[in-house]
Formats: C-alpha cells, structure tokens, sequence
C-alpha cells in the first residue's frame, strides 16, 4: 500500500530537520593543523656519538652530533621522499640517489636533494627521547 499524506508529511519534515542537522554537523569544529602528542623514543643510549637512530615508524631520526647534544629531524628525504638510511660520520644517508645530510643541521652535504631535512622539537628527560 502506498504511503499515506501524513507519513510523506513527516518524512518530508525529518527529512528538512536532518538536513539542518547534517549542515549544523558540518560547521563542528575541527583542528586546522593536527595535533601531534610527544612521542617517547627510547633511551639516549640508543643514539652514538657522530652517528644517529633511525625511528621509521615515528618518521623521525635522532642524531647526537656531539656527546649530549640531540638533534631530530623527519626522517623522509626531501629528494623524492625516500625514507633516509642510516647515520654514519655525522651524516644522515639517504640510498635511494645518494642524498647526504649534516646529523647537526640536516642541511643538504650532497645531492641531489637541494632541501635540508626538516627539524623536529627534540627533549631528552631521564634518560629517555620524546619529540613532538
Ligand atoms: S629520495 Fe633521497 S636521494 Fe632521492
């Protein structure tokens, strides 16, 4: 059986009432930027002196280019996007074409990247990595 006036009235007015609620829905607040929580790392044992840590899950490498001082950069080579390799004699290595960076400032020692790796806020407390 067919529907009858009322129920089309009704559903037509559920309807409207869904449709302001969807737009009202729509105009919630969302962050314009992500927000990105700390994220613990590991001991600063992990990280050698003139060489570093590759955190791949984090997208991030940890370098230590003098006894104390830590540096964090992302890990993704600003080249073509590689994630970078390994850190060795003060340097972070990307394998994909070759790309070296500095482990003190992530700028570019060899191409052919042309863009330094990006710095992350980096704290040590208790012995222990956190960035972000
Ligand atoms: S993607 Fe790293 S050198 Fe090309």
């Amino acid at each position: 059986m067919g529907a009858t006036r009322r129920t089309l009235l009704t559903g037509a007015g559920a309807a409207a009432a869904g449709g302001l609620m969807g737009a009202h829905g729509s105009a919630a607040a969302e962050p314009a930027v992500p927000v990105v929580d700390p994220v613990a790392l590991g001991p600063v044992t992990d990280i050698p002196v003139g060489g570093g840590k590759i955190y791949s899950t984090a997208l991030v490498v940890v370098t230590q280019p003098v006894a104390g001082d830590f540096k964090a950069f992302t890990s993704i080579c600003t080249h073509w996007g590689c994630q970078v390799a390994e850190v060795e004699n003060d340097q972070i290595i990307c394998r994909c074409h070759g790309s070296r960076f500095s482990a003190a400032d992530g700028s570019v020692v060899l191409g052919p990247a042309t863009l330094p790796l990006g710095p992350k806020a980096v704290t040590v407390k208790d012995g222990q990595i956190t960035i972000g």
